[in-house]
């Protein structure tokens, strides 16, 4: 197995930051940011004044906040806290009670901040998008946004196009664009980086890397979960909006995209921007042929009994929210002209995985007798839960006769990496506080996968049919197979 000699990942020191955290007290800071700030502390990135500023409604003090942000930490790293770097971190972090509607809580904020501030101050919105417009506009009259401030915004980015357009709008009446970085945590994920990687540091692949070469791809991101206490906020989101039309259309992106000029932050995201608007649109009836999309009944997960989404807390028993969803896309690009892209998410199915496999075409003719199992080449790129390159190519059988059978060279990144790998969101937390653009989405990249979004989700509302039914524990309805199937393919891993 390959292993990397060189550990030397430099880790740059980050510039000194002021970092305030709106819903400072929510899941997203407990569960994700705070404990990943620890973490980039504990790497020695933190500079000398390093400031984390929890921000929410409640009028707790900075000593009670500081208690909350230990016990999450101590819940979300595994490794447990070392005392002493704890009381270290814990100098970093300061709260102040703000509603965002409330004038004089801003005042109040720009008196702490002021008081010693860093040359990069983040203001980062984990916050429901109605309220972004006011806050914005209360950091602007407070004078608190200046050409070193950053803005960086949280998914749900919009119902549709035209609410994610006044967010934008709002947002952008304050912010100039550079300043602004919405956060798609699958491109903080290391494997996706690692995609780019394979793609465009290498030669090997890219004379392969499309039409008459690949015969189809697929993308699943699947989860074992359910809507775990989320109900009433998955309800009004769906699969679609939850899952595609951020992290799914990421991965295509980073996957169908042509190798950009430079790895600047435009020159990437233009390409990225450039498949989204080849996505074939699917409307009307292509919709019904192209799209399936399921709800999840009772069912299994790790071999315990649960219940189906309908009797899920907060979820209305007649609710047609999808749970999952299996598309059929096309890029209509030289590069991939009739290679489809199939797309698979949802939640409660057989496993937690998320891959991207591409499919080559087989050979043109074949000499050999192969094993049943023996099939074209094959590439998985596995995300979660293992960070894993494999490439299945095929071998003979040692012995007497011809036969060939498929064997892996398998690239395990867990493993051959001894470096902690970093969680996605430490290193989006990092790269804004850098200054670096790349793994952010660019406005007019939001808005082109709404555009593709959203007539799939009007003609669901204009049709009497209701979800697909699947149990929990399955790889979801039975017509998701059929979507692939009937094209002579079938979905990774439910063979
Ligand atoms: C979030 C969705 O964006 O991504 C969740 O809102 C989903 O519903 C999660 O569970 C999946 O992320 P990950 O990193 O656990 O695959």
């Amino acid at each position: 197995m390959p292993t990397f000699k060189d550990r030397s990942v430099a880790l740059k020191q980050l510039p000194d930051f002021d970092l305030v955290l709106f819903g400072g007290t929510g899941d997203l800071a407990m569960r994700k940011l705070l404990p990943a700030l620890f973490r980039r502390f504990l790497a020695g990135q933190f500079p000398s004044h390093a400031r984390i500023m929890g921000v929410a409604r409640s009028k707790i003090d900075r000593e009670q906040y500081v208690a909350q942000v230990e016990q999450s930490c101590r819940k979300y790293i595994p490794a447990g806290l070392d005392a002493a770097r704890w009381t270290e971190f814990s100098r970093t972090l300061d709260y102040t009670p703000v509603d965002a509607s409330n004038a004089g809580d801003f005042a109040t904020l720009a008196s702490k901040l002021s008081k010693q501030s860093a040359e990069v101050r983040v203001f980062f919105l984990s916050m429901a998008p109605a309220l972004f417009q006011m806050t914005c506009a209360n950091l602007a009259a407070s004078n608190l946004v200046t050409a070193g401030t950053r803005v960086v915004l949280e998914k749900p980015l919009g119902q549709d196009r035209v609410s994610a357009e006044q967010i934008n709008k709002s947002v952008g009446a304050i912010f100039s664009e550079p300043q602004i970085y919405r956060i798609d945590h699958y491109l903080g994920k290391e494997a996706v980086q690692n995609l780019l990687a394979l793609r465009f540091g290498n030669s090997l692949f890219e004379p392969l890397w499309g039409r008459g070469r690949i015969s189809h791809v697929q993308i699943t991101v699947a989860e074992e979960l359910g809507v775990e206490g989320r109900g009433a906020f998955y309800d009004q989101t769906g699969a679609m909006r939850d899952m595609v039309q951020n992290h799914m259309l990421q991965l295509l992106c980073i996957m169908a995209m042509e190798p950009p000029v430079s790895n600047h932050p435009d020159a990437v995201r233009d390409e990225k921007l450039k498949v989204l608007r080849a996505l074939r649109p699917l409307e009307g009836n292509e919709v019904a042929n192209n799209v399936v999309r399921g709800q999840y009944r009772a069912g299994a997960a790790k071999g315990a009994p649960v219940v189906g989404y309908l009797e899920e807390k907060g979820i209305p028993a007649d609710s047609t929210t999808e749970t999952f969803v299996a598309i059929k896309a096309q890029i209509d690009t030289w590069r991939w002209a009739g290679v489809p892209f199939y797309l698979r998410t949802g939640k409660r199915l057989q496993e937690q995985m998320a891959d991207i496999v591409v499919n080559f075409e087989d050979v043109p003719h074949s000499l050999f007798e192969r094993s049943s199992s023996a099939g074209p080449n094959r590439l998985v790129i596995s995300l979660q839960p293992h960070d894993s390159i494999t490439l299945t190519i095929l071998a003979k059988n040692p012995g007497e006769t011809m036969r060939l059978r498929p064997v892996d060279l398998r690239l395990d990144m867990d493993a051959s990496v001894k470096t902690p790998q970093l969680d996605a969101y430490e290193r989006l937390l990092t790269d804004v506080i850098k200054g670096n653009l790349t793994l952010f989405m660019r406005r007019d990249e939001l808005d082109a996968a709404w555009r593709w979004v959203d007539p799939i989700r009007e003609a669901w509302a204009q049709s009497d049919e209701r979800p697909k039914g699947y149990t929990a524990g399955t790889w979801g309805p039975a017509a998701s197979s059929s979507l692939i199937v009937r094209d002579g393919y079938a979905w990774h891993g439910e063979l």
